[in-house]
């Protein structure tokens, strides 16, 4: 199954620091956190669904290696912009207080993630100055889709 969409991700080779960016490395950082946030949140709803809803558990294991890129990308992006790809490591994992086989509820709120995710992306797209920045963050957006796209595929099976 493929997590990722078809269309490739920009290049970075055109990014140079000019000093200009410091609004778009702020947003990117921003991006960053909620990215750590995601891959944590995924990792372990991956773990409390195995092997209870192993399709899941193993769908939502290849997504959070997406995000994990998406990551990589944002941390990268911010270097080459100049910047500081800062971290905040103490994330709240989402559903740690729920029960283990509440399988719809961790389905929804990850279909309202990933397409409030999306929708940040294109907000941030839309405000960066850096075109190239710009169209990353809309590809980073298509993936959420897909995303939403998929755990609505395997909501509507339960
Ligand atoms: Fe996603």
């Amino acid at each position: 199954m493929n997590v990722t969409c078809d269309i490739p991700y920009p290049s970075l080779k055109n990014h140079k620091p000019n000093g200009e960016h410091t609004e778009t490395i702020e947003q990117l950082i921003c991006t960053c956190n909620k990215k750590m946030i995601t891959v944590a949140t995924y990792l372990y709803q991956h773990w409390i669904l195995y092997p209870k809803y192993a399709n899941i558990s193993n769908l939502l294991f290849k997504i959070s290696k997406v995000e994990m890129y998406h990551l990589d990308i944002s941390g990268k992006l911010i270097i080459l912009l100049g910047g500081n790809p800062e971290l905040t490591a103490d994330a709240h994992i989402t559903g740690a207080d729920k029960e283990a086989n509440n399988i719809h509820q961790i389905l929804k709120e990850n279909i309202e993630s990933e397409m409030a995710s999306a929708r940040f992306y294109q907000g941030q797209a839309s405000l960066v100055k850096d075109q190239y920045v710009s169209n990353m963050l809309n590809r980073l957006a298509m993936d959420e889709i897909l995303h939403a796209r998929l755990f609505t595929s395997y909501y509507d099976r339960l």
